[in-house]
């Protein structure tokens, strides 16, 4: 099987006026909030980036890494940990930054973990959303661009860790 990307769906520029406006989404929503920023490795640092420069709060930022996909282009279901918060996030007002939202599962997951350590509110900013996907009942409180049901990369989504790199939003076709 060989794959080959498709033309550009969402270019750089788009990505960055979006990440302009839900910034000030997120500022008008959280004004006079210190928040966190919980950035979800490895898919949404370039996403991260974008919003945690257009967002002018009082902020902290974090990481995490979770896996559900392995090389696969559907996920498993299982959520696995990787590497863990290093904040105390108790009390605190927490976004979860992701690439893309699919099935929901791993947002599903990460919002009930987060609550369970004690954060007082959780929401969920996503880059791409993709509702033909869905498995469990999640709505991303922020979201980029809405993707019909076809495998993304680029701008920080891979497949099997390619991609990540291309500074637009594609799709891969299979042969
Ligand atoms: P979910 O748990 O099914 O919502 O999937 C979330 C994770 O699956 C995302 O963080 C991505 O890493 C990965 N994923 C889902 N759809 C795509 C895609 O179209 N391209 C690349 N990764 C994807
Ligand atoms: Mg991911």
């Amino acid at each position: 099987m060989s794959d080959t990307i498709g033309t550009v769906l969402i270019t750089e520029e788009q990505i960055h006026a979006r990440a302009k406006e839900i910034g000030k989404e997120i500022e008008r929503d959280y004004a006079g909030k210190e928040i966190i920023l919980v950035g979800i490795l490895r898919g949404a640092v370039l996403w991260m980036a974008d919003v945690m420069r257009n967002t002018n709060l009082d902020m902290t930022i974090d990481f995490m890494a979770v896996s559900s996909y392995g090389a696969a282009t559907k996920s498993s279901g299982i959520v696995k940990i990787n590497k863990d918060l290093e904040s105390d996030i108790e009390g605190k007002d927490i976004i979860i930054v992701e690439d893309i939202v699919d099935s929901g599962v791993t947002l599903h997951y990460l919002e009930g973990y987060l609550m369970s350590r004690g954060a007082a509110s959780v929401k969920l900013c996503s880059l791409l959303d993709k509702p033909e996907g869905r498995r469990v009942d999640i709505k991303a409180d922020y979201v980029g661009f809405t993707v019909d049901d076809r495998f993304i990369v680029g701008y920080g989504l891979d497949y099997d860790q390619k991609y990540r790199n291309l500074p637009y939003i594609t799709w891969l076709e299979s042969e």
